[in-house]
């Protein structure tokens, strides 16, 4: 299994870390050291409401559900409905995770997927769509639309929207087309959705693209207007992580039809594949609280409105960059030497290449960084 995995990327950016770790500045803006734009790992402390229900839950001596309490899978309806114009969602298609990248690891194997069957993603994605299907001997097939699959339809096809890397978001009249063109060939789909709430289109933008009156956030798969309200062979994998600063807590969950679910609740049942009863407490705090998604919202939009300009006026273009905590940047030019240009000015970033060949001539860079190491980076850009 191991063989047929690809090599820990990040262990190639150590000697641009270097350099970036030596940085000396010529103004005190600029500041000394690495600004490290490379990861998107939240930065800003866990809100207290979520804290306070972890502390109340910390007694916890029996075994929790590994289907998570009916109260934890009605909060998660209940934020389809509010959050992402997706009423209907049925509490028995919940299932908590354990961080969405386990899910994303294991769904194939855990929809029981095998040699011969075929996982499609985007060409340019976050790397474990491709690790999970190598684990389950499966063929990760990247793609980005679904003419390039030709007769072999994929068993499983995932979508990511907004998207790590680019920051592209799916239009629900795009969702639609994938949907019924899945619905044709029995290809589940599963989207992973994790940066919906941190979505930068103006109104006026959203409305050009078609995401209707009342949407407060990105289109869902499961948006009726997506999928006519039937969820049958449609997953949605949404993670805390992002939008409540709890990568830590390892809390996420998947929803979408039923009789997946019930099929995945099985076998991970028994895996013991279960979300701490802690975990399982601190979602609900956070998923009835928006309060704190809008206030962390607020401090990315900020750190947005230096970076991107100052990335822009440093030369690389911005491609798509809508939503998400990522700038999608390209000098047109390989994307290490960009990194490595970069790093110069103490600043480390992920190179495309990361995210597949598509991405060869762009960097990532991370939102995910204090006020001041990002003042500090665009001070740098400046130079
Ligand atoms: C697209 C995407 N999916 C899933 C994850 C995993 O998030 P987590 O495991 O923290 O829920 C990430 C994390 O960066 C991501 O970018």
């Amino acid at each position: 299994m191991i063989s047929s995995l690809p090599d820990f990327p990040w262990d190639s950016l150590l000697p641009a870390k270097e350099r970036a770790r030596a940085f000396t500045g010529a103004t005190p803006d600029e500041g000394e050291g690495i600004v490290d734009l490379s990861v998107g790992t939240p930065v800003d402390p866990t809100p207290q409401v979520v804290t306070d229900a972890l502390s109340a839950a910390a007694d916890a001596p029996g075994y929790p559900q590994t289907w998570g309490t009916p109260d934890l899978r009605e909060a998660v309806a209940d934020w389809f409905a509010r959050r992402r114009s997706a009423p209907g969602v049925d509490p028995d298609g919940v299932l908590p995770t354990i961080g969405s990248k386990e899910l994303v690891a294991w769904l194939p194997t855990l929809l029981g997927l095998g040699p011969g069957d075929v996982v499609g993603f985007p060409r340019v994605a976050y790397p474990t769509y491709d690790v999970g299907a190598r684990l389950a001997g499966a063929t990760p097939t990247p793609a980005d639309a679904t003419t390039a699959f030709g007769p072999a339809a994929p068993r499983l096809l995932w979508l990511n929207t907004p998207s790590n890397p680019t920051g592209q978001v799916l239009g629900v009249e795009h969702l639609r087309k994938v949907v019924d063109w899945a619905r044709e060939r029995g290809v589940v789909v599963a989207s992973d959705e994790c940066y919906a709430e941190l979505d930068w289109r103006t109104v006026e933008e959203r409305a050009a693209d078609g995401d209707g009156p009342d949407a407060v956030s990105t289109p869902s798969l499961l948006d009726p207007r997506v999928c006519g309200g039937d969820h049958t062979g449609l997953l949605v994998a949404y993670s805390l992580s992002k939008q409540s600063n709890l990568a830590g807590y390892r809390a996420a969950f998947l929803a979408g039809d039923p009789r997946l679910v019930a099929g995945l609740l099985e076998v991970r049942k028994h895996a013991g594949m279960i979300v701490p009863w802690p975990v399982q407490r601190a979602m609900l705090a956070a998923l009835g609280d928006g309060g704190h998604v809008a206030e962390q919202k607020a401090r990315y939009r900020a750190r947005r409105g230096v970076l991107e300009p100052a990335v822009a006026a440093a030369g690389l273009r911005v491609d798509h960059s809508r939503a998400g905590l990522y700038l999608w940047a390209s000098a047109d030019e390989p994307s290490r030497v960009t990194v490595d240009r970069l790093a110069e000015r103490g600043i480390l970033v992920a190179p495309g290449d990361f995210y597949g060949t598509a991405g060869a001539q762009h960097v990532r860079i991370a939102l995910t960084a204090t006020d001041e190491r990002i003042a500090a980076a665009a001070a740098r850009l400046g130079r």
